[in-house]
């Protein structure tokens, strides 16, 4: 079975979908089945970084989203119109939207989504915040179970880059946010990013998603991190803090215990202390992350690529793939090929032997010349570098050692290893532990 997919848009999203989609080696089998029918752009003219033959590409987004053989309609163009218009006529005609488009969903989605329920067809999402991290989907399904109780995002790369710089070098917002656009982190108008209106966009979308009710953008509340100073960030160092962009969706105080839904959210994008504890707080430059609290879950955090094109589109495909598996079952019940398991090969694993790592390792010895020495010949002996060598004191009278590697074949450290346990002055290793 194929499934026919229109693209609306080949830009820097567009494009990645369609590197995805034109290479379904050593992906998910159902890849196979997808076929990109149509491509959607402004001009057939300019030269582009993946080729079409010529009947794919159109700049006619008419005749995709009306496409009697396109059963998936991918809005890649970004803004609000004429995005809207081409999803609500892609849905009259029948076609699933995927969309990687957080400003027309925050603002239109009861409309996207309504007219989607009366056609029957999906509207999918999860490129639309927190670029490649996949949250939506783990929202609806697998976190589904929880009631939750807050959504805490890093969900804008560009501030949470200006930030990290600031903290880094000591500087002002406007030099870094100057030197960010001069390096292409920042847009020329970086007005919906510092200003917080696009970490609006995405914790509205989330919110929804989290809470099952429909979100007024207008009610989110938000402020940018334009009058973050440096000195702040050198204070909130000294205090143990960070200073984050941070994007929140929570269970208002005043929760009625009898209804299931709370009465109230707070919902709001703003610079926040962050004690360096925090699991966000380590979160830094373009990185986007998501903490979701639940019950009875607990904390779930997801990390990863907020932006760009390779990750933006694992998200899109990711989405017409479910599609695809929805569409599947409905001709072919079972098994599900995404639910079920129909894997008949055995995966090869390394032998630890030959597996690459960096170690830390303590070693007791008599305080003897020529001790460390020996433990360098060991190690070099077997072609094992090393980073670092510290004698960091006495132990029960005997010295101790500590020892960080460079990368190295486990196995050619677990000789080096043997030998240095065989050496007279060496009396104990009582850690050997993996370093990143
Ligand atoms: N402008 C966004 C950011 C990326 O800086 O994170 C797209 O959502």
């Amino acid at each position: 079975m194929t499934y026919k997919v229109g693209l609306l848009g080949l830009g820097t999203v567009g494009t990645g979908t369609a590197k995805i989609l034109t290479a379904p080696e050593g992906r998910h089998p159902l890849m196979r089945e997808l076929e990109i029918a149509k491509v959607g752009v402004r001009s057939l003219e300019k030269p582009r970084a993946i080729q079409f033959p010529p009947s794919v590409l159109t700049t006619d987004f008419d005749e995709i989203v009306t496409h009697p053989e396109i059963d998936i309609v991918a809005e890649l163009i970004g803004g609000v119109e004429p995005a809207r218009s081409w999803i609500l006529k892609a849905i009259a005609h029948g076609k699933h939207i995927v969309t990687a488009n957080k400003a027309v969903m925050s603002r239109h989605g009861d409309e996207i989504f309504a007219a989607a329920n009366e056609k029957g067809v999906y509207v999918m999402l999860e490129a639309a915040v927190g670029g490649g991290i996949p949250v939506i989907s783990p929202l609806k399904q697998a976190l589904g179970v929880n009631r939750i109780k807050r959504v805490t995002g890093i969900v804008n790369g560009t501030t949470n880059y200006i930030l990290t710089r600031m903290k880094n070098e000591g500087a002002d917002f406007e030099a870094v946010l100057a030197d960010a656009q001069k390096l292409g982190y920042a847009e020329a108008d970086p007005t919906a990013d510092v200003e917080g209106l696009d970490a609006a966009d995405k914790i509205a979308i989330l919110a929804s998603i989290a809470f099952g009710g429909r979100i007024k953008l207008e009610e989110v509340f938000c402020e940018g991190i334009r009058h973050v100073t440096a000195a702040d960030i050198a204070y909130a160092e000294k205090l143990d803090f960070v200073i984050k962009l941070l994007a929140i969706a929570q269970e208002d105080v005043t929760e009625d215990p009898s209804t299931d839904t709370p009465q109230q959210l707070a919902l709001k994008v703003h610079p926040t202390l962050l004690p360096k504890s925090h699991p966000l707080a380590s979160v830094d430059g373009v990185f986007n992350a998501i903490l979701v609290e639940g019950e009875p879950l607990g904390q779930v955090m997801f990390f990863g690529p907020g932006a760009g094109e390779g990750a933006t589109a694992s998200a899109v495909v990711a989405d017409m793939m479910n599609i695809a598996a929805i569409l599947k079952t409905e001709t072919e019940p079972i098994p599900h090929p995404l639910l079920s398991s129909t894997h008949q090969h055995y995966c090869a694993i390394a032998p630890i032997e030959e597996s690459v790592s960096r170690f830390y390792v303590r070693v007791l010895s008599q305080d003897s010349p020529g001790v460390i020495g020996s433990l360098g010949t060991c190690f070099g002996d077997r072609g094992v570098s090393l980073e670092s060598v510290v004698q960091t004191g006495m132990r029960d009278n005997l010295a101790e050692i500590v020892l960080v590697t460079h990368h190295v074949r486990e196995g050619n450290f677990r000789e080096a290893l043997d030998s240095i346990s065989k050496l007279d002055d060496v009396k104990e290793i009582p850690s050997v532990i993996r370093v990143w």
